[in-house]
């Protein structure tokens, strides 16, 4: 046997002894193994885990009060627990510090979604996964962000505005159907739906559960995260 596959053999079984005391199997994949912990993982001469430390962006779009924010916390605290490094760039919160003095002109949003297009591409192409979740009504800018990120998974949060003004959490609705806020999108100023979104979640019918399980399953499918059964896979 060569010395190389020896020592190979070796280190394996030193690993698996240290292993033995915390779980009951060791996941061995064919010429390599790999251990994924929810904080940590251990990754010896395979290649299939490094895709997974591989960044990129999941951006959701949609009106004001669709369920950007609470989807994107959802999802932040998932990919977290499997191990994932995230930061979520939501767009109340950008507009206070990086976008703070912007309004909401046509070119002052597309100036907020470039600057959070620019966080989030410096973000995923150093491992992390950047959420952006601001309304981004605008088809172009997207595109243009999607371009430049490359890895880059557009949700569409869609939700009727008569939904959204019912919810009316933050009471911006009201205001603006009384003229009170001009160029207040979907009410005065336009969204433009995006057309080939990666996934399309209603929150007007779904339960927060199964949107965040339809995005977690087309982030599986399209190779960004491992499943849940591999990712634990002891
Ligand atoms: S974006 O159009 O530039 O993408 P962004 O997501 O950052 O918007 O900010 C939208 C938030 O700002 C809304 O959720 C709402 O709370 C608030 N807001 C205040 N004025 C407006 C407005 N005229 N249109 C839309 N949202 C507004």
């Amino acid at each position: 046997m060569l010395p190389q596959l020896n020592s190979l053999k070796n280190l394996r079984s030193r690993i698996k002894d240290k292993l033995r005391i915390h779980t009951p199997k060791l996941c061995s994949l064919s010429s390599s193994f790999i251990v994924h912990w929810p904080i940590y993982r251990i990754d010896i001469g395979g290649s299939s885990s490094k895709k997974m430390e591989k960044g990129f962006t999941l951006w959701f779009t949609g009106l004001s009060g669709a369920g950007k924010s609470t989807l994107s916390a959802v999802i932040e605290q998932e990919l977290r627990e499997r191990g994932h490094k995230v930061e979520v760039l939501d767009g109340d919160v950008v507009r206070t510090n990086l976008s703070k003095g912007l309004g909401f002109s046509k070119e002052d949003r597309d100036t907020n979604i470039r600057r959070i297009g620019f966080v989030c591409h410096l973000l995923s192409r150093n491992g992390v996964v950047a959420i952006s979740a601001a309304i981004s009504p605008y088809r172009e800018i997207r595109d243009e962000v999607r371009k430049t990120i490359g890895d880059f998974v557009e949700v569409f949060v869609k939700c009727p505005l008569e939904v959204c003004i019912e919810r009316d959490v933050k009471g911006l609705y009201a205001k603006a159907i009384a003229g009170e806020i001009p160029v207040f999108t979907g009410v005065s100023d336009p969204y433009e739906e995006p057309l080939n979104p990666e996934v399309v979640i209603d929150s007007s019918v779904e339960t927060i559960e199964e949107s965040a399980k339809k995005i977690l399953t087309k982030l599986e499918e399209l190779g960004y995260i491992l499943k849940k059964s591999q990712n634990y896979c002891f």
